[in-house]
């Protein structure tokens, strides 16, 4: 089955939106949109607006936001598939054919789908029954009422080998191994894999049952015992939680992450309903992702010891490439050796709310922890700091942010290390054009850099590059790391910015002339004029007469544009293929990103080429 961007396309432009939302939410012409009462959240006076042009809503209030088929799975509940199924049914499209391999595949996540949530049914049963009593006691003594254990759909599972297989036996061996319900080791007879523990459903965003985190009753190893990972359950994609945490935490405005099953818990029955928790690892890039679809600024609450603050740091470091204008990370920093069910529970709701409301900024986060983390008594100690600052802001893939945290910690490091006043101090160089080198956005972590970036250059863009690297030769060295990353890149192309690298490796002082001499007599001649006949070329860098300052910008901007491109067309390329193949809506997120991704470069390209009534002559 193949989804790509234009079948989506098409059925978005097919699916007048505000008669889909029209058919639940009763909408009001408003110029040229139209407005509502927002659905995903509780008001009086609307804040939702259908704009059927741009073909997406979006609510003033709660930040809901979304295409068509957006709204079919966060309003209606649809799967994905589902979603897009009924809307091409709708606007008479024909589905693209789902390949036999991924059919199988489907029929039998069904099944999975099935056991985990008779398991998690037989679980809140024992729990409830004779068996559950010791369990009972725990929950008790913990404060967990009754209301909050069904709310999570809390269970036991009793310390028996074959309850669990016995009592779902008939979705066979087999399948019971392939939830993780069951452990087999060779060709042993299988065996309940918990035991003895209190059990945790974890849910999808859906609420099905697609794991469980089980804790030891009392003391013993490991505390937790999790699910492995299996077709429905893969950990670094699960926030546990997040089923009921979403519509909460727009209600709320914010969502809190935790460490542990049991903070999760024991605040939604404080009244914080929008927390979540990985799931034992540390946070990954998608969890991140998922938190910042629900709230620009989700707030991470890890435990007060040094583990926990260590794991905070661990995903500030994670976060930071891809934070975004207004999109960001806060901490909050509990009172040492508590977690948040302690504090909660000792403490109580107004604690942790005050708390909250000092939350730490990311910025204030890596700045302590980089300051703190040598004496800074020497001249090389300040200068491995700074350096160490340049480099954290140097991972932010977004310019204008990268821009404002370097700045940042520029000014936080004179401050920290002003001389008193009167004395001598040289101000930091403004010299042409501070600015660093462009680097390329973090690639998904599924696509490795080296591999995208070989071939897929956008030919007369990089010809333009090249030429206008040879018209402004001192903006080699600035761009040095990226263009020799892009020797890999396929055919006579690759080599030439090889040879332009080269050439001022070994030349710091070079001009125009110089580079086209050397460029020659490498056996590039013929190339060489080719370029300079470039001047042909709709850019400011490829043109003799052009303003040197606005040329050598553009050229900065067509690098950046040139290097990122194919990038994001190999992310592109893998989202759509992810999405044919699982239909996730993770898959269908990213593709919708990346796609818009790559319209904002062509833009960016677009506005680097001059008007016609801007090109002379030639
Ligand atoms: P904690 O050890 O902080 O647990 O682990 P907790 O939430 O305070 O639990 P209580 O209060 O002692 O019952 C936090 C999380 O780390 C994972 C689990 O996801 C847990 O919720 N973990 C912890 C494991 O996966 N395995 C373990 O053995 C321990
Ligand atoms: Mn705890």
């Amino acid at each position: 089955m193949s989804l790509t961007p234009q079948f989506l396309d098409e059925l978005r432009a097919r699916t007048p939106l505000s008669t889909l939302i029209g058919k639940t939410v009763k909408l009001q012409k408003a110029g040229r949109e139209y407005r509502a009462c927002c659905p995903f959240h509780n008001e009086k006076t609307p804040s939702f607006y259908v704009n059927d042009d741009k073909g997406f809503y979006h609510c003033f209030g709660c930040s809901a936001h979304g295409d068509a088929i957006r709204w079919m799975t966060e309003q209606r509940g649809l799967p994905f598939i589902d979603a897009v199924k009924e809307l091409a049914q709708a606007a008479g499209l024909e589905m693209p054919a789902m390949d036999r391999q991924a059919a199988e595949k489907a029929e039998r996540a069904k099944g999975l789908h099935e056991a985990m949530a008779d398991a998690a049914q037989c679980f809140t049963e024992r729990l409830n029954g004779i068996e559950g009593a010791e369990a009972r006691a725990v929950l008790k003594r913990r404060g967990i009422t009754e209301e909050t254990a069904r709310a999570f759909g809390l269970g036991f599972s009793p310390d028996s080998r074959g309850k669990l297989r016995q009592a779902l036996a008939d979705y066979g061996d087999a399948m019971l191994v392939e939830a993780g319900l069951l452990i087999q080791v060779d060709e042993k007879e299988p065996y309940d894999r918990f035991r003895g523990r209190l059990m945790i459903p974890i849910r999808d965003v859906r609420g099905r049952t697609i794991a469980f985190g089980g804790r030891v009753i009392g003391d013993g190893e490991p505390k937790y015992l999790n699910s492995p990972e299996t077709p429905l359950f893969d950990k670094g994609r699960t926030l546990y939680n997040l089923d009921r945490a979403q519509a909460a935490a727009r209600k709320a405005g914010r969502v809190i992450a935790v460490e542990g099953y049991m903070d999760v818990i024991a605040l939604a029955q404080a009244g914080f309903d929008e927390a979540v928790a990985p799931l034992g690892t540390a946070m990954t890039e998608h969890q991140l992702e998922r938190l910042w679809r629900m709230v620009e600024i989700p707030l991470l609450c890890f435990d007060g010891d040094s583990a926990g603050q260590k794991a905070a740091l661990r995903a500030a470091h994670r976060a930071l490439p891809h934070i975004q204008p207004g999109r960001s990370l806060a901490f909050v920093t509990l009172p040492e050796g508590m977690d948040p069910d302690d504090l909660v529970r000792t403490q109580g709701r107004a604690a942790f709310e005050a708390l909250l409301g000092k939350a730490q900024p990311l910025v204030d986060r890596l700045w302590a922890s980089e300051v703190a983390a040598e004496p800074l008594e020497t001249p090389e100690a300040k200068a491995g700091l700074k350096r160490r600052l340049a480099e954290l802001a140097g991972t932010i893939a977004e310019p204008s942010v990268r821009t404002e945290y370097t700045a940042e910690f520029r000014r936080r490091f004179d401050t920290l290390f002003a001389s008193p006043p009167r004395e001598y101090r040289p101000r930091a160089a403004s010299g042409p054009r501070p600015r660093g080198g462009w680097k390329p956005p973090e690639p998904p972590p599924s696509v490795a850099v080296r591999g995208v970036q070989s071939g897929g250059l956008d030919p007369i863009l990089a010809k333009a590059v090249l030429a206008g690297l040879i018209r402004h030769p001192a903006e080699i060295a600035r761009h040095m790391e990226v263009l020799g990353s892009l020797r890999s890149a396929s055919g006579a192309l690759g080599k030439l910015f090889e040879a332009v690298v080269d050439v001022a490796l070994a030349d710091r002082q070079l001009d125009s002339g110089k580079v086209l001499t050397i460029l020659a007599r490498s056996g590039f001649d013929t190339v060489a004029t080719d370029l300079l006949r470039a001047d042909a070329l709709p850019f400011s860098f490829t043109r003799h007469d052009a303003d040197a300052a606005k040329a050598r910008d553009d050229l900065n901007e067509a690098i950046a544009v040139m290097v990122a491109q194919p990038v994001v067309d190999a992310a592109l390329a893998a989202a759509t293929a992810a999405l044919s193949r699982d239909g996730s809506e993770e898959a269908f997120t990213r593709q919708v990103a990346l796609s818009r991704q790559r319209q904002e470069l062509q833009a960016r390209l677009a506005n680097l080429m001059l008007a016609d009534d801007e090109q002379n002559d030639d």
